[in-house]
């Protein structure tokens, strides 16, 4: 999404609110997972949105997206050098490109936003690397969702993985968000800065961490059709994104079909996903 004001609180969920986003959470998760099975060559990106419309009728669930600002669809789906907010429609994909793909879902209200990069067919190590970069990096975004930290240094570290793996472009002009009874709000969560800054993380707040990741510059703009944000260098780009309740047990992946239980047990990160559903 693109920067926020300033001005208002950040949401503090109940632990029977974050209940119902895990809910919201799983519904995407397996969305997700369904879609990147079905994308290959051949598929238009037409037929993953009716195919994310199945899935939200089948579990009961209203997509965040469609209507929101007059958004016609329920994914986003953008490919090659579109970074973010391409609008479906009946380009078929090709061996080699890229498909970043954005789901969102309300159940009883709550939202859970969250997207991936699926390498169509074969990729160039370039490209294959630029998404393992842009992935690795939202989760150490997310093993920062800790209580007692600031919010800048999941920003931070973000931006130090990008960094530390090449001349990537971050795009700063869109960030990470703040959800929960709405799908975008306070904070922003931008991928890069100073650690140690911005409000102090505390349990019950509910974050969409979201890196944007360019092979060439971080530079873009938005098509006519005023949502496609492309590379201004054309150069291609990954996102990952997802959603994540900050705990006392620690983070909570709830757009992971694990909880983030293994990315953080593997990295001796407490989590309530060990134990929880
Ligand atoms: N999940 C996207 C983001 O946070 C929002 C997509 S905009 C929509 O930037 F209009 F498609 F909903
Ligand atoms: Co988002």
């Amino acid at each position: 999404m693109a920067m926020l004001g300033r001005k208002n609180k950040i949401e503090i969920k109940t632990p029977q609110q974050i209940e119902l986003m895990r809910k919201a959470g799983l519904v995407v998760a397996t969305t997700l997972a369904k879609l990147k099975v079905e994308a290959g060559p051949g598929v238009t990106t037409n037929d993953l949105d009716r195919i994310a419309r199945e899935e939200l009728k089948k579990a009961g669930a209203d997509s965040s997206f469609l209507g929101y600002y007059g958004y016609p669809d329920v994914i986003c789906a953008s490919v090659n050098d579109e970074v973010v907010h391409g609008i479906p429609n009946d380009r078929v994909l090709q061996d080699g490109d890229i498909l970043s793909i954005d789901f969102g879902a309300i159940v009883q209200g709550w939202h859970g936003d969250a997207a991936i990069t699926i390498e169509i067919g074969t990729c160039s190590d370039e490209v294959k690397k630029l998404s393992a970069v842009t992935k690795s990096a939202l989760w150490a975004g997310l093993a920062k969702a800790v209580i007692g930290n600031r919010l800048s240094d999941i920003s931070h570290s973000v931006e130090q993985i990008v960094r530390s793996a090449g001349p990537y472009g971050i795009l700063e002009e869109f960030v990470g968000h703040g959800i929960g009874s709405k799908m975008h709000m306070e904070p922003s969560v931008p991928n890069f800065g100073a650690p140690g800054r911005g409000p102090e993380l505390i349990a019950g707040m509910a974050l969409a961490i979201e890196p944007m990741v360019t092979l060439g510059e971080r530079h873009v703009h938005t098509l006519d059709d005023n949502w496609t944000v492309v590379t201004d260098d054309h150069s291609w780009a990954s996102h990952w994104e997802h959603t994540v309740a900050l705990t006392q047990e620690g983070p909570w992946v709830l757009t992971a079909l694990d909880g983030g239980g293994q990315y953080f047990a593997a990295n001796g990160i407490a989590s309530p996903a060990m134990t929880r559903a």
